[in-house]
């Protein structure tokens, strides 16, 4: 058990990010109280089989996948879009386990990713000055003082969501939907006449007729069970302590604090302070967690938020998620992945290629140049070969539904287009065609690490 913690010991450190103006504060508490009642969303076992996967992503045996929606809402809550990004997720860990060959562990940004840290607390429009909105279990996106007013009741609805979005999830992971025998099926409608739509079938051929060798030589859904069902993670930034607080809960098992909102937690790049609130709350948990890594931080300061945060130096215990941006990342990141090196840090290196490449299109639009993501991801895996380092994985802002939020791509968006199907409550995520081309693209670079590994050991 870590030294003076306990699930509320981060209430006696700064904290960024938290909303403070809840109209009734006693309100706030009730509901808190409320959720510290409520069953867990996740269970303990879960979230120690997934950092024992990422134990694995860390010693260069496998490879993370980690996406979904910038942030959800309540609005966009249908299980349709469940299910679309789900279905994504499914179609690049076939495009990545099959290029790398390596299993990948699928983490889905789904099923409690409301909470938003915001550039400033406040939104002008006009003369009108109003709180900014801070996600969708906070405040509403209108620009109306009752919406966004912060309002407690707001949690108790995140939690019902993140509830039925898990209670769907286990279903599609375990209940047939997952089935690698389903892997013709699984393709988008607007992404199935397109280039990577091809790829994809031209794909599937070739491990249906892998499947078919399989089953004649006797290895079969009856035999592997694992044929027909994936194992899938959920994950969210552990932004609104209050919420992360009343979820953590003592494992009986084992004795020990999990959060069981969520199998994976992360501390975001505006909350990563040493001796602020949100370091000290996720060092408490035993849950795996991640933390984001951008253009400022140092060595020296990242050893030491890695010594805080997995003092037991564990591997799968943290994940670190580079965001730096395509045109900063190759000053940045190797002198970060030679400090974790040579200090000995067992931690995976994953790549956020989302973060660092935002900006705003001539006609307001937030938005996302694709070949700035893509440059980013390359940059990455070719830095962590140099390196010597695994580069074990990516964190994308994702969704199976066909929007016009980031530029480019092999439909080559234009700033013209993003208003058709702009429909982010944050920030600008990548369609399941541009998805699935990032994918290809990971895919083709994994296998030349493959492809070179194979060479050294011939020789
Ligand atoms: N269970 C295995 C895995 O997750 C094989 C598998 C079944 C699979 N369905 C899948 C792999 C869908 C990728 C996508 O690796
Ligand atoms: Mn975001």
């Amino acid at each position: 058990m870590s030294d003076n913690w306990n699930p509320a010991s981060w209430r006696a450190k700064p904290a960024k990010h938290i909303p403070e103006d809840y109209p009734d504060a006693a309100a706030l508490l009730q509901v808190e109280q409320t959720l510290r009642g409520m069953p867990p969303l996740v269970f303990a076992g879960e979230a120690r089989r997934l950092k024992s996967l990422l134990g694995d992503v860390a010693e260069g045996r496998a490879f993370l996948l980690q996406g979904g929606d910038c942030a959800e809402s309540f609005k966009e809550f249908h299980a349709d879009n469940i299910r679309d990004t789900f279905r994504l997720i499914l179609q690049m860990a076939v495009v990545l386990t099959f290029a790398g060959g390596k299993p990948v562990v699928k983490v889905g940004r789904m099923a409690g990713q409301f909470a938003k840290p915001r550039s400033s607390p406040v939104e002008k429009i006009g003369d009108v000055e109003l709180p900014s909105y801070r996600g969708d279990n906070i405040n509403g996106m209108e620009f109306t003082p009752e919406a966004r007013a912060p309002d407690p009741e707001r949690l108790l609805r995140a939690y019902s969501q993140s509830s039925s979005t898990l209670n769907l999830l286990r279903a599609f992971a375990g209940g047939g939907y997952a089935d690698l025998y389903n892997i013709h099926r699984w393709t988008l409608g607007f992404v199935s006449d397109s280039p990577q739509g091809a790829r994809y079938r031209e794909l599937s051929e070739k491990i249906s007729e892998a499947l078919t060798f399989m089953a004649a030589i006797g290895v079969t859904p009856d035999s592997h069970p694992d044929l027909h069902r994936v194992e899938f993670f959920t994950c969210h930034e552990a932004l609104l302590l209050g919420f992360e607080e009343a979820m953590t809960r003592i494992d009986s098992t084992s004795g020990d604090w999990y959060d069981t909102s969520a199998h994976l937690l992360w501390i975001g790049e505006r909350t990563r302070q040493l001796d602020g609130a949100h370091i000290e709350f996720c060092r408490g948990v035993k849950n795996p967690v991640g933390i984001k890594v951008g253009p400022t931080l140092e060595p020296d300061e990242l050893l030491r938020l890695i010594d805080v945060l997995s003092p037991h130096n564990e591997a799968g215990r943290l994940t670190l998620y580079g965001r730096f941006g395509h045109d900063k990342i190759a000053d940045r990141l190797p002198r970060l992945m030679q400090a974790t090196k040579a200090g000995g840090r067992n931690v995976v290196w994953a790549i956020d290629p989302m973060h660092g490449n935002t900006l705003t299109a001539a006609n307001g639009y937030k938005t996302r140049p694709f070949d700035r993501i893509l440059s980013e991801v390359k940059s990455f895996v070719e830095i962590a070969k140099a390196e010597g380092v695994h580069p074990g994985g990516v964190h994308l802002e994702m969704t199976g539904q066909n929007v016009t939020e980031c530029l480019g791509g092999a439909r080559a968006l234009t700033e013209g287009d993003l208003g058709d199907r702009y429909h982010t409550h944050c920030d600008p995520r990548l369609n399941g065609e541009q998805a699935l081309e990032l994918a290809f693209l990971v895919a083709e670079k994994l296998k030349e690490d493959r492809v070179d590994l194979a060479r050294r050991v011939a020789i």
